[in-house]
């Protein structure tokens, strides 16, 4: 009886196991290809960008994010960079935007409304 239950108990742990490394990975995979494409580049590490020509991510919200993604890929928005930039994100939008969305949004992150809009 013991045994069984201790069985049990064990299952469950590698089930709630594999379960946040699901979701781990999920997050990680955001990071990768947000380390991987370069964004860090300009927009800093995590999407802490630290230089006022390029806005800041962390922390903003994950839809907006996708759509300022999917705008810039469209070309109903414009910036020369980011219409380069974002085609290469195509298929990662969600997870990428989930892993800025995921930061803390850091204090002042609106410096420069001209550029970042903030949302
Ligand atoms: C060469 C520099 C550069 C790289 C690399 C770059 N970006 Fe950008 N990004 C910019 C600039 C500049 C803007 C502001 C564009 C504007 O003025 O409309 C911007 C804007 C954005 C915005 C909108 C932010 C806002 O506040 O309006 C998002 C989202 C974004 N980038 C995501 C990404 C992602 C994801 C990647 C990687 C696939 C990436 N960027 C790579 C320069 C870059």
């Amino acid at each position: 009886m013991i045994k069984k239950l201790s069985l049990v108990l064990l299952s469950s742990i590698v089930v709630l196991f594999s379960l946040s490394s699901l979701s781990e990975e999920t997050v990680s995979e955001g990071e990768i290809m947000f380390e991987a494409l370069g964004c860090w580049g300009c927009h800093g590490q995590a999407g802490y960008s630290t230089d006022e020509k390029y806005p800041v991510l962390a922390g903003r919200n994950a839809d907006w994010i996708v759509q300022q993604l999917e705008d810039f890929q469209s070309g109903k928005r414009v910036n020369p960079m980011m219409n380069a930039m974002a085609p290469m994100a195509e298929g990662f939008e969600r997870v990428i935007a989930e892993y800025l969305a995921s930061q803390e949004l850091p204090d002042g992150s609106c410096h420069n409304p001209e550029i970042n809009t903030c949302q």
